[in-house]
């Protein structure tokens, strides 16, 4: 499938192979920083609008791409659209996070909710990956993603974003064996959502566990790390997905890379909290690494992003299985030309450091 590719940095360096310069792409690349992603949203009218027209999604997908010497592209698309499909009633007021109108609380929600249609209510992400595709021209390979069971259902049964998501981890402690029904039917549905999109035309798969860092070291392998390893079995008994690279990013999760490292994940994202070296020894030579610039750094001048860019290629050094991104989301406030400014670093401080 990379033989197609005119760029294949990307996977090569998620199978740890060696690369002329470290490849790089930044989650949330398409979005509120760019103001053609503004134009194009204020079109739609609404997120969701946006993200359910596969023409739209497929516009704001390519958009950085124009920009910037990107080595991905990632789906258009967002992880509550798994939830929504499950009939919880997604809306995203403007200024605002992410809502439920029927947030998950009782044995009967929990008892309600179905492994969503691929080709029924979410036929539109699947349109979305195989329109992408085509538009690419195997430019550079596809991104696509879900959120991981545990992060899902943080904002399931809290019904909005929070700082704690206290109301999941009560259920966690008060009905345990409620809890794992939950998390169960989400690793499910995440994993055939995950397969969909192999089939479709996804390239590599990206698991966002964005909340699993708010668990205690035993609570998180037993409500997230167990409910991504289940994801990652279901991908490899699949025929086309087993073929993708898949990368985990726990945000927080630091300290449990070498137990994420023996999921079979191919790559794990890594945040700014943790030192790439360090990361790099946890997971000794089993996963390649994706992250980890502090996201903050963007809203620095040239030479600050230049700088901390090169710290982090160093942190990593010349070993195969890197690829550079920020450890969380780029913010809304981002300059764009910031963000040129990164990339071309990454290329060029990173084709010095590797000899290409
Ligand atoms: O990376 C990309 O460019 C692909 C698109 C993408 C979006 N969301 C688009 C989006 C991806 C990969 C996501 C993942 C996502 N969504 C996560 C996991 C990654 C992370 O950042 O932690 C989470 C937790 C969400 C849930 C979500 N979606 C929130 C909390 C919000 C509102 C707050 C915010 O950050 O904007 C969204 C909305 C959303 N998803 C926007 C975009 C571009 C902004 C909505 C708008 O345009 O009004």
């Amino acid at each position: 499938m990379s033989a197609a590719l005119k760029n294949d940095r990307f996977l090569r360096a998620l199978h740890r192979e060696p690369t002329d310069t470290t490849p790089i792409w930044v989650m949330r690349q398409a979005g509120r920083y760019l103001p053609e992603y503004r134009a194009t949203r204020a079109r739609a009218g609404s997120f969701m609008a946006l993200a359910q027209s596969p023409e739209l999604a497929c516009e704001v997908t390519l958009q950085p791409l124009e920009r910037f010497e990107l080595d991905a592209a990632i789906l258009f698309s967002d992880i509550l659209t798994v939830p929504d499909a499950m009939g919880l009633g997604l809306s995203f007021a403007q200024g605002e996070g992410p809502r439920f109108a029927r947030p998950v609380r009782s044995h009967a929600d929990v008892e309600r909710l179905a492994v969503p249609d691929m080709d029924g209510e979410l036929r539109y992400v699947m349109d979305a990956v195989r329109l992408i595709r085509q538009e690419l021209h195997g430019r550079v390979p596809l991104i696509g993603f879900s959120g991981s069971p545990w992060t899902l259902a943080c904002y399931m049964v809290e019904g909005e974003g929070s700082r704690d998501f206290a109301t999941l981890k009560a259920m966690c402690w008060n009905e345990p064996a409620l809890a794992h029904c939950l998390l169960d039917t989400l690793a499910r549905s995440v994993a055939a959502y995950l397969i969909a999109q192999a089939a479709a035309g996804a390239q590599a798969l990206m698991v966002f566990d964005t909340w699993g860092g708010l668990l205690g070291p035993t609570p998180f392998r037993e409500f997230s790390l167990r409910y991504m390893a289940q994801v990652v079995d279901a991908l490899k008994a699949d025929p086309q997905a087993r073929e993708l690279p898949v990368i985990l990013f726990s945000k927080g999760a630091g300290q449990h890379l070498a137990a994420l490292a023996d999921t079979g994940a191919a790559a794990l994202g890594v945040d700014w909290t943790t030192d790439l070296a360090d990361a790099r020894h946890a997971v000794a030579g089993k996963v390649a690494l994706q992250g980890n610039l502090d996201p903050a750094v963007l809203r620095a001048g040239p030479e600050v992003i230049r700088r901390e860019a090169r710290a982090v290629l160093d942190s990593y050094g010349n070993h195969p299985g890197h690829v550079f991104n920020l450890g969380h989301g780029i913010t809304p406030e981002v300059a764009p030309e910031h963000v040129k400014v990164l990339v071309d670093e990454v290329h060029a401080y990173g084709r010095t450091l590797r000899g290409g």
